[in-house]
């Protein structure tokens, strides 16, 4: 695995029925460590590599940008455009490559995607697309250091059967790993900042009301039971999502 997560998953596509915002660590807090860092400008074309419910997209396009959504699963896309009838929305293919030329862009960002995928494809199609100069940046859960690779893989193999998507790629593993192909690829590297330290600083009120926020679940128990459940099972298995971290990394295309 995998480029195409074609099986996944029960837990996205929970995720999609309640048009999630922010389904990757950090929620809105990293979103906006993440588009201040990519240094978005007015009329930039940027890229948001697995848009899911568009929110992060949509926060670029208030800044002036013109952002493209892509997303392998319809049920995300159909929430994006709930979320925007203005997104520009394309359904990805199955596929490591990313349907863009060479340098199409000013800034590609993928929030909590790539560690799900196949790292060392996915990072060089997204360098690739995005003009010399331009930025890349990443929001993703990936493994501490000194976890060994049958430990991951066994993690991989607990949350595939609780949530339906691993819990991050092997290869690579951890910071430096990713730092590594990061810069194997043709960036240099800007920023490497952990999501903790972000979300701690920056966390935004949640200013909707109490209704609000449950609204979703109460349109649909079964939905509701199962995210209960979920829930239940990232505590009773805390010790294995304990061997993840969440980091970001923002990079400039080196010339
Ligand atoms: C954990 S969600 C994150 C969604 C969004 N980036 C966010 O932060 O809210 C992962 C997303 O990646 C999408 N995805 C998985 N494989 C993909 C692929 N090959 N191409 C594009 N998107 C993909 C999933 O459909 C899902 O929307």
């Amino acid at each position: 695995m995998l480029w195409g997560v074609a099986g996944m998953t029960d837990y996205l596509d929970l995720e999609a029925a309640f048009s999630t915002p922010w389904v990757h660590p950090g929620g809105a807090s990293a979103t906006t460590h993440l588009l201040a860092g990519l240094r978005i400008a007015r009329g930039d074309r940027v890229l948001d590599l697995g848009c899911g419910t568009g929110a992060t997209a949509v926060e670029a396009a208030r800044s002036g940008a013109r952002p493209i959504a892509l997303d392998l699963r319809p049920a995300m896309l159909a929430a994006a455009r709930r979320r925007s009838t203005e997104l520009a929305l394309i359904r990805a293919a199955a596929d490591p490559a990313l349907p863009f030329a060479d340098g199409s862009f000013d800034a590609v960002w993928a929030e909590s995607v790539v560690a799900l995928l196949d790292p060392r494809r996915v990072v060089p199609e997204m360098v690739r697309v995005v003009r010399p100069g331009g930025r890349v940046g990443l929001n993703e859960r990936i493994w501490r250091p000194g976890t060994p690779a049958g430990r991951a893989a066994r993690v991989n193999a607990l949350s595939r059967r609780c949530f339906g998507i691993p819990a991050s790629a092997v290869d690579p593993r951890d910071r430096d790993g990713w730092v590594a192909l990061l810069e194997g690829s043709g960036l240099r590297l800007e920023e490497v900042t952990a999501v903790d330290d972000v979300a701690r600083a920056e966390r935004p009120p949640d200013r909707r009301g109490w209704l609000e926020r449950r609204r979703p679940y109460l349109a649909s128990p079964a939905l509701y039971l199962r995210s209960l459940r979920w829930r239940w099972l990232m505590r009773r298995h805390h010790d294995a999502w304990s061997k993840l971290e969440s980091w970001i990394f923002i990079g400039e295309r080196r010339p």
